[in-house]
């Protein structure tokens, strides 16, 4: 899954790595990626308006592309315009393990395949699910439980579509932290991770990974020290972002991880400062470098351009972020291709 990247750079490795085709999150993305050649793309939710439309069936020009419903009516939507040009897609039928966002239930799956079975231009690739609500857990041992119910979950979806008839080649997952608990599992065809080329506050406070293994930092200046306890950095939430997790994580407090420094906590940010609470004693001063884990690596990530490799203290790479929203310019008139 590629939005919290958004990257060709770190697509092209997830590519080189071994993975078979690329989630995204959006259209943009999935421009992108079929521009540096990426043959396999599949959306995550229904795209559901004709401009969308059309910009996804350019794509099946380039690339096998797979769509995903919940409903019937996005799936009439797009069945109206590949009958038009005589097309046909394949499509994963959304199953809801548990956040209650997309999907419907197991039970609720075979009356929904046999609607959208009578689209003849769609064809039942499989079945998909994300069980984001592991964000909403408080230990590791509930991210086990999510993710045991989301092995069973879609176990008993595949049975159930199996025994009304239907074929299903794929059954596709993805969460970060449920990963290591279903990569084994026999349910599986496809898993679909997204955050782990960065990981992030969130996924430290949920056990996921180390302190090490948080790729992605933005690195802050101390600019002042106004009290004695209290440092201001030049970073704020537009570098940070406010964000605590899309699905109510309570065991992050501040806006950040100061990397090596757990005495301090980042208490408030303004849009281009912060404010750093000093618990004990510390040797940093003004004008030192703090790196700091934000608490979510997705949204942080969204808010740049372009990131430094480094190797050490090396800077051995600047990775563009260049799938981020509106990347491709829409021509609306002779004037804009001037
Ligand atoms: C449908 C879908 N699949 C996979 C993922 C990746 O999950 P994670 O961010 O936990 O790696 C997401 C994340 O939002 C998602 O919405």
């Amino acid at each position: 899954m590629t939005k919290t990247h958004k990257s060709s750079k770190i697509a092209n490795m997830q590519m080189a790595y071994g993975a078979t085709g690329l989630l995204v999150g959006t259209i943009d993305e999935a421009e992108v990626f079929i521009d540096i050649g990426v043959k396999n793309i599949a959306f995550p939710y229904p795209i559901a308006n004709k401009e969308n439309i059309k910009r996804v069936m350019k794509l099946t020009e380039k690339a096998r592309v797979i769509l995903s419903f919940d409903g019937i009516e996005a799936a009439k939507m797009w069945n109206e315009e590949l009958a038009k040009e005589n097309k046909e897609l394949e499509y994963f039928l959304l199953i809801n393990s548990g956040l209650d966002r997309l999907g419907v239930k197991p039970e609720d799956s075979v009356i929904l395949a046999k609607d959208l079975c009578q689209l003849k231009n769609l064809t039942l690739l499989g079945i998909s699910t994300h069980p984001g609500h592991v964000y909403g857990v408080s230990s590791s041992e509930e991210v086990a439980l999510i993710a045991k119910q989301e092995v069973e979950t879609m176990r008993h979806a595949k049975e159930l579509l199996l025994t009304a008839g239907f074929s299903i080649k794929v059954v596709a997952t993805g969460s970060t932290p449920t990963f290591s608990h279903v990569v084994d599992s026999d349910v599986f065809d496809v898993l679909r991770p997204g955050n782990y080329p960065f990981y992030d506050n969130i996924q430290l406070s949920l056990g996921t990974c180390k302190e090490e293994d948080c790729t992605f930092t933005v690195l802050g200046t101390i600019i002042s020290k106004p009290r004695n306890d209290i440092f201001i950095i030049d970073v704020g939430s537009k570098c940070l972002g406010l964000d605590k997790g899309a699905h109510g994580n309570s065991l992050v407090t501040g806006f950040g991880k100061v990397k090596g420094h757990s005495g301090l906590q980042i208490i408030s940010l303004s849009e281009e400062v912060g404010k750093i609470k000093i618990d004990g004693e510390t040797m940093l001063k003004v004008g030192d470098r703090i790196e700091i884990i934000p608490n979510h690596a997705c949204p942080s990530a969204n808010l740049t351009s372009y990131v430094f490799g480094y190797q050490g203290d090396e800077v051995v790479d600047i990775i563009s972020i260049d799938a981020r929203g509106n990347s491709m310019r829409p021509i609306i008139s002779d004037a804009d291709e001037q």
